[in-house]
């Protein structure tokens, strides 16, 4: 008989929490029940998995009880709190914050890149930050042909990615921009809720995400660079690859943008080459058509599965270095799918 699977949803009534809800129902996982857990704030709303209507529940840790699989995207404290509580009670938790994935014991797993690393899980697994996801989804198919020496990216990261809240901010700011008031006093969230300063988006760019470090980094740059390294190479301070980042959030709801730039071992690989490896990975779709305008972009990757990656071509001034644009709905893959599909594989492979 096939194993049918309890699974809670913590963080339901978030931006990705919302979207979990949809990709599971559409998922190839065996769903028993689905049980939606929030705070005490929206205990109580109703909400619509497949036909069934369920009620939020307020999180404790009796939530837990029973559950076989923990989807999370309710902030890195909450899952600090709560995770621990799931694994105890036998669950098997895939956790969108980055609470713990930096943790030796926890893979970090984009599962078209290296899905056998959920083979070592301990109860946690770690979906890595959207900016990653969408880097690592078109830079792996170039690493396994070509090998990668170093990565520069810049980032343009859409608002969706600081939670719910900061769509609606983005929403208010432009409409006061738009009717000719103050919008200064509509930023209460970015550039990051925690910081001392807040600045508006509307009609703006802003190059912090998350805080500040002391050696001059965003923590989202940092993300990406560490990150990028225990994906790829099982090492967060690897030099195997060396990367730097540049974080920036602008003015888009939803789908972030990358400019990436990165040098290859094999010199002799053409842009066309570079191209037809990408074409051929799963999960990626090569938009690259300069002659009939076709490139990636937020408002046509938004609600897709899929990373876009186009503006494929040749630093004609270094051998072996390359220049991509790339695209993804920061929080499908970036997020809920990633984290969904994780899930799947666990299925697959009978590690629930
Ligand atoms: P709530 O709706 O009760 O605030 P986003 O990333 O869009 O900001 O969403 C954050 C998600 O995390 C929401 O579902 C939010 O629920 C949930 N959340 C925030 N704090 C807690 C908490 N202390 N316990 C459980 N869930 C929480």
């Amino acid at each position: 008989m096939t194993k049918e699977y309890n699974v809670a949803i913590l963080g339901a009534t978030g931006a990705v929490g919302r979207r979990m809800i949809e990709q599971l129902a559409q998922s190839t996982i065996p769903v028993k029940s689905v049980k939606l857990l929030a705070s005490s704030r929206s205990a109580g709303t109703v909400l619509k998995f497949r036909d069934q209507e369920l009620t939020v529940e307020e999180t404790t840790p009796e939530s837990f009880d029973g559950i076989d699989l923990v989807l999370s995207s309710a902030g890195g404290g909450v899952s600090k709190k709560f995770l621990p509580e799931a694994v105890k009670r036998g669950a098997v938790c895939v956790d969108n914050t980055s609470a713990f994935r930096m943790d030796e014991d926890v893979p970090l797993v984009v599962p078209e890149v290296n899905p056998e690393a959920l083979k070592n899980h301990h109860g946690i697994i770690a979906n890595p930050n959207c900016s990653t996801i969408q880097m690592v989804m078109a830079l792996e198919p170039v690493r396994r042909k070509f090998g990668l020496k170093q990565i520069i990216v810049s980032t343009y990261q859409a608002a969706s990615g600081a939670g719910q809240a900061a769509i609606e901010e983005l929403k208010r700011e432009t409409q006061d921009y738009l009717d000719g008031k103050d919008m200064q006093n509509g930023a209460k969230i970015l550039p990051t809720k925690g910081d001392k300063k807040h600045y508006p988006l509307a009609f703006n760019l802003l190059p912090q995400i998350d805080v500040l470090e002391d050696n001059g980094y965003s923590h989202e740059e940092w993300k990406m660079i560490h990150e990028t390294k225990k994906i790829m190479l099982n090492d967060i301070n690897s030099q195997d690859i060396k990367v730097t980042a540049t974080c920036v959030r602008v003015p888009v709801p939803i789908a972030h943008g990358e400019s990436v730039y990165f040098t290859v071992e094999d010199e002799a690989a053409t842009a066309q080459d570079i191209m037809n490896a990408i074409a051929d990975f799963p999960g990626v779709v090569l938009q690259d058509d300069i002659k009939n305008q076709i490139y990636p972009q937020p408002i046509t990757a938004e609600g897709s599965r899929d990373t876009f990656v186009g503006r494929i071509r040749p630093d004609y001034e270094n051998k072996g270095a390359f220049n991509m644009w790339v695209v993804a709905d920061n929080l499908l893959k970036g997020a809920a799918w990633n984290t969904v599909e994780n899930a799947e594989y666990l299925v697959k492979m009978n590690l629930v």
